[in-house]
């Protein structure tokens, strides 16, 4: 698998304010990558970078082997892009988008193609100011695979959307990347990147903080497992759970669990105590929780 997008020591400012700070990443050709952040931090500004449509102040940036401020007809034919906060002209339905976009790319795809591939078949002929969010969204995701690119930009894809469209809009990124298209997601939703990104790099603040697959990252960056037992009001486990639990609140024991045989013996000692226990569970820090910890609750933005 080679190397798609390759970021060397990539430099951002506006005026004084330095928007991304030296970041060096690379894309393999066939991944979901996704630049994870909070808002503020770069993500935008990056991966406008990478389209061709900022210029950045310096470092080496490698786009299908071309610099993207100096792209050529044939880079505009392989990429897609789906910009941040994607709108389109409200009197023009789903089909005559698409056939202006297949119309101006001399594509030979068609718009019913399109819709199939984002599940908006039902839409064709409804006016983009009748579509909802997700729907809308669908269209821009539609509108960026019409020229059937082989590398597909997709910046905060979900933002503002309810559960179920963003659910629908992860199947539609599921969809793509099994028909082999590299995809370059930028999200503030953990746990979107989490199911989704065969690889992920954290932004904060302009500067890359950690990266690798989401289970690499959680790997590396989470505390012990967490164990938890839930007995019934007035039942004591104390004397049988070791002496790092601690009653988190009524009847609900924690305790740090850092290997099996740790868990093992816990769950024998409760096991010979016959005490009955409502439930027991062992809670593993997700992406989200170790993203806390990097990169903190506070917001980029000043
Ligand atoms: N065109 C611009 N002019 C000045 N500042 C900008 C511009 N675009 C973005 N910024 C600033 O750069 C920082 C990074 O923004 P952005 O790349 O949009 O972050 P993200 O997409 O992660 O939310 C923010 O502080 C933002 O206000
Ligand atoms: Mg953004």
């Amino acid at each position: 698998m080679g190397e798609i997008i390759k970021v060397n020591n990539l430099k951002k400012s506006y005026g004084k304010l330095s928007a991304v700070r030296g970041i060096s990443f690379h894309v393999n050709s066939g991944e979901v990558f996704s630049l994870l952040g909070p808002n503020g931090a770069g993500k935008t500004t990056t991966v406008e970078i990478l389209e061709g449509v900022r210029k950045r102040t310096s470092g080496v940036v490698s786009v299908l082997g071309q610099d993207p401020e100096r792209i050529t007809e044939s880079f505009r034919k392989r990429v897609g892009i789906l910009p941040q906060d994607f709108n389109f002209l409200e009197r023009c339905t789903a089909n005559e988008a698409l056939e202006f976009y297949i119309g101006s790319l001399d594509s030979s795809l068609k718009p019913d193609e399109l819709l199939k591939t984002v599940e908006l078949s039902d839409k064709k002929n409804v006016y983009f100011s009748r579509l909802s969010g997700g729907q809308k969204q669908k269209l821009g995701i539609a509108l960026a695979l019409s020229n059937d690119p082989e590398l597909i930009f997709l910046d905060e894809p979900t933002a503002g959307l309810d559960p179920l469209s963003r659910r629908s809009i992860q199947e539609v990124m599921r969809n793509l990347r099994s028909l082999g298209k590299t995809i370059f997601l930028t999200t503030h939703y953990l746990e979107e990147a989490e199911k989704l990104a065969d690889r992920v790099a954290i932004i904060n603040f302009g500067m890359i903080v950690d990266e690798g697959t989401p289970e690499e990252l959680v790997q590396k960056n989470k505390t012990s497992d967490m164990l938890v037992v839930t007995v019934q009001d007035g039942v004591s486990l104390s004397g049988v759970l070791p002496s790092l639990a601690r009653e988190k609140s009524k009847g609900v024991y924690e305790m740090p669990i850092k290997s099996n045989d740790d868990l093992f013996l816990v769950l024998d000692s409760i096991s010979k105590s016959r005490i009955p226990v409502n439930n027991i569970s062992l809670v593993r820090e997700n992406l989200e929780d170790v993203f806390m910890r990097i990169v903190g609750a506070e917001e980029n933005e000043s």
